[in-house]
């Protein structure tokens, strides 16, 4: 039984280790610092926010989609990478949010956010992510608390 649980844990931990070194990891990604002012007429220019509402920017000029409004930036149990927030936008059906995922999702499970790979640039998107990237801050680790039972 005991032996069991070791296996077990082994593969769970080898598991773990090869989705970061796999071909398909994040590993050696790497973005050069861009320009975040222009990024954030990036997201005017795109209307990003039609859909996503960010703290302190606001846009009179475009229609609010009717059923679609998430919020970017904010305080996050994990952090936003650079990695994070670039699959995010280039691939917007890699991962959900889970509080967002009925509003966020077709029936067919593909995300409701129009795909902008065809239209922006690289530096878009350079400047997007440098713009985005520090909008987001850290919560700090909660840890557990166990109660105290008095035998
Ligand atoms: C038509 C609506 C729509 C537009 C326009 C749109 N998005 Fe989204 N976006 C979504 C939806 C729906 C999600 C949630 C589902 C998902 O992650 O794909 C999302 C998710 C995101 C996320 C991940 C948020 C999180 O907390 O996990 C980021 C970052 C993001 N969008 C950035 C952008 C940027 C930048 C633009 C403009 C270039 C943009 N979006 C334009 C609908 C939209």
């Amino acid at each position: 039984m005991k032996y069991t649980t070791l296996a077990l844990l082994i593969v769970m931990s080898l598991t773990l280790l090869s989705c970061n070194q796999g071909v398909d990891s994040p590993r050696g990604f790497s973005l050069p610092k861009g320009n975040a002012e222009q990024g954030k007429a990036v997201l005017l220019t795109y209307q990003c926010l039609a859909c996503h509402t960010l703290q302190g920017v606001e846009d009179k000029n475009i229609e609010k989609h009717a059923d679609i409004n998430i919020s970017l930036g904010g305080e996050k149990t994990q952090i936003v990478t650079y990695a994070e927030l670039v699959t995010s936008i280039i691939n917007p059906s890699h991962k959900f949010s889970s509080p967002y995922s009925a509003m966020a999702k077709t029936p067919d499970g593909k995300s409701k956010m129009n795909v902008f790979n065809d239209v922006m640039t690289v530096t878009e998107l350079i400047d997007l992510v440098t713009f985005l990237q520090p909008k987001y801050t850290l919560l700090p680790f909660k840890p557990t608390v166990y109660q105290y039972y008095p035998r």
